[in-house]
Parts: structure tokens; C-alpha cells; sequence
């Protein structure tokens, strides 16, 4: 078990907010990620804040983020409030048109409708779990997942869905663990990924 104690991430303070979004750039091979920090720094400064959202962090001993767990019930919301002030993203997709074209075809592709990308009533997304690559391997990852799970219990959602990459084992591992099963393989862009549910009633 990890001897790292988990905390909401919206207790985090400044610094730990910084931590979290480095380790998500390090860690996280998503479109996110592809995106930049100014985007991975919207994503969290909205999202853990939000009201159907659960987010737990893993602290060490210095106080830095060595892991985290990320999901939410209302994901459009999140990334409605990526695409905001509309000027400031227009500039945005307007530099990375010319930095890294394929981006913004992921970008479009992940827009077409996809019924991969609903989320039933009542069950919440795991979107996003990591840890630091110097901290893996030490029961973090299983802590920050039994959490989520808890505290979904707790906010009575009856399921938890995420999406995995087919070539991540450890993640798929780890989820396997945890009770998900596979309940669909899709292709997204250019990710081919698993859907996984775990039944929480
Ligand atoms: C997936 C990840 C979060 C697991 O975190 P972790 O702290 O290393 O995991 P834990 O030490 O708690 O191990 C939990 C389970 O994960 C699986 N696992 C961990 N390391 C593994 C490895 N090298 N190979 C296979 N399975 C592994 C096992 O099922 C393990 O359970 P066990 O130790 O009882 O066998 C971590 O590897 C990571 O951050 N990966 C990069 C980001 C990522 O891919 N996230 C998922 C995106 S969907």
C-alpha cells in the first residue's frame, strides 16, 4: 500500500497546482497533452472545481504531486471551457495550425460525433491518472483509483467508465484489477483505445 497520502485536488495550493500539470505533460501521451500546458493549466483550473467532478492527488514527503486521479460526470463542460475566451483560442489553434498541423486534425477528428464519447446519466469518466515516473510501482495508482471509486460510490454514481489506450498494459492492468471490464475498442484519430466500465451497485 502507498504510504502517500492522497488529498482532493482542489486543496492544492499554487506550487502543487504547477506539480500537477507538469506531471500531466510528462505522463499523459493525449491529445490534452498535445495541446500545451496554457490548455492542460485550463483544463485543471476549471475542472477540479467543478461540481460533478472527483480529483485526488498523491503528496510526498517535500509536498510535491507524485500522482493523480482526474474524472468527471459532465466532460463537454471542461472542454467547452477549453475553446474560452474564443479570440485568445483562436490565436492559440492559429499557432499550433503551423507548429504541429497534425494536432488540430486529432483536434477536429476528436469533434466528429461519437458515441464513444456520451456519458450516460449517472456514471462519470475517469479521465486522467498518473504517476510520477520516479514513483511508480509503489502502490500509488491503485490508491488514487480506489479513491475515485469511493468517493463515486459516495456521489451515487453507479458507474465508472474511462477510455485506455490498447497498448498501455499497466494501465489496463490496473484497471483490471479494480473491477473494469471491456465493454467496447474503438478507434479515435488516431488512438485505438478500450472502453471500460466498473458497475458500482
Ligand atoms: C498506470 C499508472 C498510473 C499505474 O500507477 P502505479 O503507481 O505505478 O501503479 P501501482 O504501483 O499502484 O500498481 C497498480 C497495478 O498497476 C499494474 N502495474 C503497475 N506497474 C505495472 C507494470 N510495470 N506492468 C504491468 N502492470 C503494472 C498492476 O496491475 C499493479 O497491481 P499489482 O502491483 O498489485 O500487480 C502509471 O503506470 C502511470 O502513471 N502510467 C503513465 C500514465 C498512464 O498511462 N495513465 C493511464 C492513462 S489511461
Amino acid at each position: 500500500m502507498s504510504q502517500y497520502p492522497c488529498v482532493p485536488l482542489s486543496t492544492l495550493d499554487e506550487n502543487q497546482r504547477n506539480d500537477l500539470v507538469s506531471l500531466h505533460l510528462r505522463t499523459m501521451p493525449t491529445l490534452l497533452t498535445e495541446l500545451g500546458n496554457k490548455f492542460v493549466e485550463k483544463y485543471y483550473k476549471y475542472g477540479i472545481f467543478q461540481q460533478q467532478a472527483i480529483g485526488f492527488a498523491a503528496i510526498a514527503d517535500d509536498e510535491s504531486v507524485v500522482g493523480w486521479v482526474f474524472g468527471t460526470a459532465n466532460p463537454s463542460a471542461i472542454n467547452k471551457n477549453l475553446a474560452n475566451p474564443l479570440f485568445w483560442f483562436l490565436k492559440e489553434m492559429g499557432a499550433l495550425l503551423l507548429q504541429k498541423p497534425q494536432v488540430i486534425r486529432s483536434l477536429f477528428l476528436s469533434l466528429l460525433p461519437n458515441h464513444n464519447n456520451d456519458i450516460p446519466l449517472g456514471q462519470i469518466e475517469l479521465t486522467y491518472i498518473g504517476a510520477h515516473p520516479d514513483f511508480q510501482q509503489q502502490g500509488i495508482g491503485n490508491i488514487l483509483i480506489r479513491q475515485f471509486i469511493s468517493e463515486a460510490r459516495k456521489m451515487g454514481f453507479s458507474q465508472v467508465s474511462l477510455s485506455v489506450e490498447t497498448d498501455n498494459p499497466t494501465a489496463i492492468n490496473l484497471y483490471k484489477k479494480n473491477g473494469f471490464i471491456i465493454t467496447a475498442t474503438f478507434t479515435e484519430g488516431s488512438y485505438h483505445r478500450h472502453r471500460m466500465v466498473l458497475d458500482l451497485e
